[in-house]
């Protein structure tokens, strides 16, 4: 018995070595919550989808990363514009027909200027979610992710894309065929050099998706997740996450009868009385119906189960483009993230609070 604990201590050890070169050199991680989002259709988001949860709601984070060595600045996606019917149509008809909605908001570009930070001081973008472009100056590059789709609206009438998301500026693919590094079987480029912040190819959700690893301490690292996944329940609980960071006892009281078992099951659990420690996958899943945000929902989930072994990590924190439990909590600019280690433990479980709003497990 002794021995078995020996080596399942070893191997969780051994996982823990995500190859990651050591470094001293770090980036400081600043969030914003862009827009309040609200959505209609929770179905090509999430699933399963419970009555009384028609809709979903999406905060957009967008995130400030600073180089701590130099002072290089790099946005790690930028929310919305806010000017929606200015959209590819293909996107404006969604905000249009009410699919999405918002109360009104302002854009990162006015956010970040109200902030002090100069929009010219920004070096590069990438964006997962297409703000306006045009409002930065032509010194600010673009990079997108490999195989990133560059079909434009109009030539492209279905295109979420159009010419002033590139013009004028240098756009960088990245291409990760020839990269050494990979961490947790994610192929990682390292931007700045110097092992401070790598971006992470992460397909699924699109075509170049990408997530980003930023060192906050030597030795702490905050994931930017973007769009794996669009709620925290689907990558949430998974075995390892629940061995690492066992569910508070009064949730865990709470969840026996919140957690719809209609919809929800495990081994341990009897109608009616959900078990949560049993439960050896996620909740919510990524949808495959044929109108799934992702446009490759199997690569999106083999992305996911690669970000999840930093989500069950001490010294990883995932924070998710749309991660609606973190609003209430999250410090935002011109606060750091990078002090995470202070709220990981009060926040991993918050999906599953009924006063939380991200929670949709029951009625
Ligand atoms: C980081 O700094 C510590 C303390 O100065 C030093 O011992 C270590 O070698 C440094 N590590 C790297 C990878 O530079
Ligand atoms: C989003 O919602 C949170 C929580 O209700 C609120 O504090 C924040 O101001 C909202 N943000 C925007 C941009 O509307
Ligand atoms: C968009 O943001 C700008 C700048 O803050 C503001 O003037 C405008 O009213 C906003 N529009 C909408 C629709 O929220
Ligand atoms: C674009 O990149 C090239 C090569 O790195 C550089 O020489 C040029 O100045 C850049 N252009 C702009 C507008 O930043
Ligand atoms: C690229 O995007 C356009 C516009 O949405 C679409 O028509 C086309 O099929 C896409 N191409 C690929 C290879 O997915
Ligand atoms: C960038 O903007 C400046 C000033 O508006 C312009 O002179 C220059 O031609 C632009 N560069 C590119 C690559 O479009
Ligand atoms: C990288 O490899 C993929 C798969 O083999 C290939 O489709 C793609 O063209 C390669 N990209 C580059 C930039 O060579
Ligand atoms: C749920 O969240 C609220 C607000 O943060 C908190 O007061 C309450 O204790 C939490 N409930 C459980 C069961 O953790």
């Amino acid at each position: 018995m002794v021995s078995w604990l020996l080596l399942a201590s070893l191997v969780l050890r051994c996982a823990a070595n995500f190859g990651i070169p050591s470094s001293n050199a770090t980036v400081d991680v600043k969030a914003f919550n862009v827009a309040n989002f609200s959505a209609t259709l929770p179905g090509v988001l999430v699933q399963p989808v419970l009555p009384g949860h028609e809709t979903i709601q999406l905060p957009l984070h967008a995130f400030l990363v600073e180089h701590t060595a130099t002072g290089k600045r790099f946005m790690f996606d930028i929310g919305t514009r806010n000017d929606t019917a200015n959209l590819p149509p293909s996107v404006a008809s969604l905000f249009a027909s009410g699919v999405y909605s918002a109360q009104p908001f302002k854009p990162i570009t006015v956010l970040l200027e109200e902030g002090g930070i100069p929009l010219n001081s920004i070096e590069t973008v990438y964006f997962d979610h297409i703000g306006d472009m045009s409002k930065f100056p032509n010194t600010t590059g673009l990079v997108i992710g490999p195989g990133t789709n560059r079909s434009l609206y109009p030539e492209f009438p279905d295109s979420a894309l159009q010419a002033s998301d590139f013009a004028g500026r240098n756009v960088t693919e990245l291409d990760f065929n020839h990269t050494d590094l990979t961490f947790s079987g994610l192929p990682a480029l390292d931007y700045f050099g110097d092992g401070s912040f790598y971006l992470l190819n992460t397909p699924g959700h699109l075509v170049g998706h990408m997530t980003a690893l930023a060192r906050v301490t030597p030795s702490t690292f905050i994931v930017l997740g973007a769009d794996t996944v669009h709620h925290p329940g689907q990558l949430r609980p998974r075995p390892k996450f629940q061995h690492a960071y066992p569910c508070p006892t009064e949730l865990l009281e709470q969840s026996k009868t919140s957690v719809s078992t209609d919809y929800f099951w495990s081994p341990d659990t009897r109608t009616g009385m959900f078990h949560l420690p049993s439960r050896a996958q996620p909740l919510l899943s990524i949808p495959d119906l044929p109108d799934s945000a992702d446009v490759n929902p199997v690569a999106a989930r083999v992305s996911l189960d690669k970000i999840a072994e930093f989500d069950a990590h001490e010294d990883f924190f995932v924070v998710l483009a749309h991660d609606e439990s973190l609003v209430p909590v999250l410090p935002y600019f011109p606060k750091s993230l990078n002090a995470w280690k202070e709220i990981k433990d009060q926040v991993l479980w918050g999906f599953l609070n009924e006063t939380n709003p991200a929670y949709r497990f029951g009625p």
